[in-house]
């Protein structure tokens, strides 16, 4: 794992847009997988901006969702479905046949999550899983203690996930599971990144890099991975 850090939250997101417009380069077919939440905010509008000002083609990539907030509407300004649209697939107008997010009102979710494990082989992996970390130490929504051989599966939120979950949302709102991949989606991507900036991420970032290597503190299993970037700025690094 390499750690990458910037001195503020614009530098970071510069750097993340970049790292993200190589791998378009290096393989016009790649498969992302994008995480939602404040910290890839600015990355993702960055990301735009640069692909339509230099003509990149993306019409033969695909999207694969991280994860989902289970019994929100896609219609919910809240929900990581409506994240994508607003903030990646409408300003880039991605075909909608390259788009492939979890059904969190499914009446079968279990088979939500096959039909995610399957459509990812089909897509031979994801070339690139661009992470944030929960407060909790979180990948998507692998909270502490889940499995490490998990594939796309449903999650029981931490208490503290629903807690700073409620940010995301306008009205007080009712978070108990969610749908995610899992960390052995983590594992097998081909590069992966994890962001944070600010204080409020200090702590769990020092405890990303200092702890044991376990799931009980998921954000750790990023120094096993063979091919992966810590991206942060300078307050989440507790740098001076
Ligand atoms: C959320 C999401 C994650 C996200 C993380 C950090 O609950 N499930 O995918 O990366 O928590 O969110 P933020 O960037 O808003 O701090």
């Amino acid at each position: 794992m390499n750690c990458s850090v910037h001195s503020d939250y614009h530098q970071m997101s510069e750097f993340a847009a970049n790292e993200i417009l190589s791998v378009l380069a290096a393989n016009p077919k790649a498969t992302l997988c994008l995480a939602t939440g404040d910290t890839p905010l600015l990355t993702y509008q960055l990301l735009v901006e640069k692909i339509i000002r230099q003509k990149i083609k993306i019409s033969q990539i695909h999207f694969v969702g991280l994860d989902e907030w289970v019994g929100v509407p896609h219609t919910n300004p809240g929900s990581c479905h409506y994240f994508l649209h607003k903030n990646i697939f409408t300003p880039l107008n991605v075909n909608l046949k390259n788009i492939h997010l979890f059904d969190a009102l499914s009446a079968n979710l279990a088979d939500e999550c096959k039909k995610m494990n399957e459509l990812i082989d089909r897509l031979q992996g994801i070339d690139l899983m661009l992470v944030g970390i929960g407060r909790n130490g979180h990948i998507g929504f692998n909270e502490p203690g889940d499995a490490e051989n998990n594939f796309a599966h449903i999650s029981q939120l931490d208490p503290l996930t629903i807690e700073v979950g409620q940010k995301y949302f306008t009205e007080t709102i009712h978070l108990q599971k969610g749908l995610t991949l899992g960390l052995a989606h983590f594992y097998a991507a081909r590069k992966v990144m994890m962001m944070a900036n600010g204080i409020k991420k200090k702590e769990i970032v020092k405890k990303t890099l200092e702890y044991p290597i376990s799931t009980q503190v998921p954000a750790t299993l990023i120094r096993k991975h063979q091919n992966a970037i810590l991206i942060i700025d300078k307050d989440a690094s507790g740098q001076e």
